[in-house]
C-alpha cells in the first residue's frame, strides 16, 4: 500500500525564508512530509530542475464584479481563474462589491452565486464598502467579518463608489473593533474631476490625458489623508495599487513614525509608463488604469520599495475589460473620452513570471523575497496562513512548479483569460510556471487546464494578525 497520494522529488523548495533541496510527500490535499527517502506514492512528479514554490496569492484582482453604465468584466471566476492557475496562483481574493442603497449581506450572496462551482483555484472574498448605512456599519459588517470576511476596499474616487472622510473614519472604526483590515484606493476625487474639466474644455479627451487626469500630487495627497485617518483611529491600513515616488514618500513618512501602513504594488507600475496610454489611435485605452503608470524613474523607486520592504505585497488588479467590445474599453461601441474609459488591465497569468523574471532573474530581489511578496504575506495579511502561502507541514499543498530557465515571450494568444489583449504583449520574460498544484491536485500543466471547474472551495478568513492596532492614539480616546 502506498504511503502518500503524491510524491514531488528532486526539486528545490523555495520558502519566504529557506531554499533547500527536499522531496514534498502529499495526502488528503496537504503536505505531509518534506525531507529525503520519504517512501512511496500512487504519482509522482520529478522536479529535477526545476523550483518548488508556494502557489501565489493574488490578493488583489477583480473577476465578474457587477458593474454600472452597461460594463462588463471579461473574466468570470471560471476564465479569470484558470488565468490565475496556468500563472502560478493557486487563491485569488476578488472583490465582493456593495452597489449603493444595497445590503452588503446581498453583495455577498450575490458574490457567492456567481464564483460557486466555477473556480478551479481556492478563493476568498473582499469586501468593498461603498455605502456604510448605519445597518452596514452596525450590524451587517461586524457580522460578515466574524464569518470570514475579514478585509475591505473603500474608495476614495469613483463616483459610484467612493466615500466621504467622515465615511472612510466609521468604517476603520468597526475594523478596529473587530480586527479587520481596511484597503484604500487613495486618490483625491474632486482634484480628478476639476483637472478631468478643464482637460475636456480644451477637447483634451484621448486616452492618453487619463495619466494627466490623475497626476502623482493627487496620490499623495490621498495617500497622506488616508495615513492621518489610520492615525486617528490607531487602525493599521494596506494602501492598494501605490504607482510612484510621491506616495512611496508619504508611507516611508508615516513607517518612520511607527505606523502600521502596509503597501501594496502591482506589475503595471513596473513594466508600463504613461507613454503607453499615447498609442495610435485609441489603443491607449488599453492601459488606462488608477492610478495610471508614471515613467521610468518612478518604476525604480517601486523596484526599490519592492527590495527594502516598503511593499508588503504585489498583486495583479486584474480588472479585465475587451478592447474591442460595448461592454469593455469602447463603451456602447464608441471611442469615448478617457473619463468614460473602465479603468482596469489584465495581469492574473503574468504577475508572477513578469517579477520573477525582472525581480528575481535581474537580481533586484531574492527568490526568498519573491514568495513573501507574491504569496506568504498576502497570505498572512488577509488571515489564511499558514494554510496557504508557505510549504510546510500541514499546509495545503498549492504549489507551482517553475523552470528557471524557460523563455517565453508574452502573447495574448497563449494566456487563458477572457481578455483580447495583454499590455505585455511581445515582452520576453526568463522563468515560468509548468505545474501549478492546488490542495495536491494538478489544476495546469505546461499551459493546459487538468482541473474542472469547482475543484476552486471559498476560504473563510481569519482575523489578519497585522491588523492589529498599536494601541495608540492621537486623537483623543476612541
Ligand atoms: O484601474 C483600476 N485599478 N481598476 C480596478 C479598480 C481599482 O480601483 O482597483
Ligand atoms: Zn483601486
Ligand atoms: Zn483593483
Amino acid at each position: 500500500m502506498k504511503q502518500f497520494d503524491l510524491l514531488i522529488r528532486n526539486g528545490t523548495v523555495v520558502t519566504a525564508s529557506d531554499t533547500v533541496q527536499c522531496d514534498i510527500a502529499i495526502a488528503g490535499g496537504r503536505i505531509v512530509q518534506l525531507g529525503h527517502d520519504l517512501g512511496s506514492a500512487r504519482e509522482e512528479i520529478d522536479a529535477s530542475g526545476k523550483l518548488v514554490l508556494p502557489g501565489g496569492v493574488d490578493a488583489h484582482c477583480h473577476l465578474d464584479q457587477p458593474m454600472p453604465d452597461g460594463l462588463k468584466m471579461a473574466d468570470d471566476f471560471e476564465s479569470g481563474t484558470i488565468s490565475a492557475a496556468c500563472g502560478g496562483t493557486t487563491t485569488v481574493i476578488p472583490f465582493a462589491a456593495q452597489e449603493k442603497g444595497e445590503s452588503l449581506r446581498a453583495a455577498v450572496a450575490d458574490y457567492h452565486r456567481r464564483a460557486e462551482g466555477r473556480a478551479v483555484v481556492d478563493y476568498a472574498f473582499h469586501l468593498i464598502v461603498s455605502d456604510p448605512t448605519e445597518t452596514v456599519l452596525r450590524d451587517e459588517l461586524p457580522s460578515l467579518i466574524r464569518k470570514g470576511y475579514t478585509s475591505f476596499k473603500v474608495y476614495m474616487t469613483y463616483d459610484d463608489l467612493k466615500l466621504n472622510d467622515r465615511e472612510i473614519l466609521d468604517v476603520l472604526t468597526v475594523a478596529r473593533q473587530e480586527g479587520a483590515l481596511v484597503m484604500i484606493h487613495a486618490e483625491n476625487s474632486d482634484c480628478i474631476a476639476w483637472l478631468t474639466d478643464r482637460l475636456e474644455a480644451e477637447q483634451k479627451t484621448a486616452p492618453r490625458f487619463h495619466a494627466i487626469a490623475r497626476p502623482m500630487a493627487i496620490e499623495r495627497e490621498a495617500t497622506h489623508r488616508a495615513i492621518t485617518f489610520s492615525e486617528l483611529v490607531d487602525v493599521p491600513i494596506l494602501i492598494v495599487h501605490v504607482s510612484g515616488r510621491e506616495a512611496v514618500e508619504q508611507i516611508r513618512w508615516s513607517r518612520a513614525r511607527g505606523m502600521k501602513i502596509f503597501a501594496e504594488t502591482c506589475p503595471q507600475y513596473l513594466f508600463l509608463t504613461a507613454s503607453d496610454l499615447d498609442q495610435p489611435g485609441y489603443h491607449g485605452a488599453k492601459c488606462v488604469c488608477s492610478p495610471p503608470p508614471r515613467d521610468r524613474a518612478n518604476q525604480e523607486v517601486i523596484w526599490d520599495g519592492l527590495a527594502d520592504g516598503l511593499f508588503t505585497i504585489f498583486s495583479s488588479d486584474h480588472a479585465p475589460f475587451r478592447y474591442d467590445d460595448p461592454q469593455g474599453k469602447q463603451p456602447g461601441g464608441q471611442e469615448v473620452p478617457f473619463r468614460y474609459i473602465p479603468n482596469g488591465i489584465p495581469g492574473l497569468e503574468t504577475r508572477l513570471p513578469l517579477l520573477f523574471s525582472e525581480g528575481v532573474g535581474g537580481g533586484r530581489i531574492s527568490l526568498n523575497q519573491f514568495v513573501a511578496l507574491t504569496s506568504t504575506n498576502p497570505a498572512k495579511l488577509y488571515g489564511l496562513h499558514p494554510r496557504k502561502g508557505t510549504i510546510a507541514i500541514g499546509a495545503d499543498a498549492d504549489l507551482a512548479i517553475w523552470d528557471p530557465q524557460r523563455e517565453v515571450v508574452i502573447r495574448n494568444a497563449d494566456l487563458h483569460h477572457a481578455v483580447d489583449y495583454t499590455p505585455y504583449e511581445g515582452t520576453r520574460v526568463k522563468g515560468w510556471p509548468v505545474t501549478t498544484l492546488v490542495r495536491g491536485k494538478v489544476v495546469a500543466h505546461e499551459g493546459k487546464m487538468q482541473a474542472t471547474a469547482g475543484h476552486g472551495e471559498f476560504l473563510p478568513c481569519a482575523l489578519p494578525e497585522m491588523a492589529k492596532p498599536r494601541y495608540r492614539t492621537s486623537g483623543g480616546s476612541l
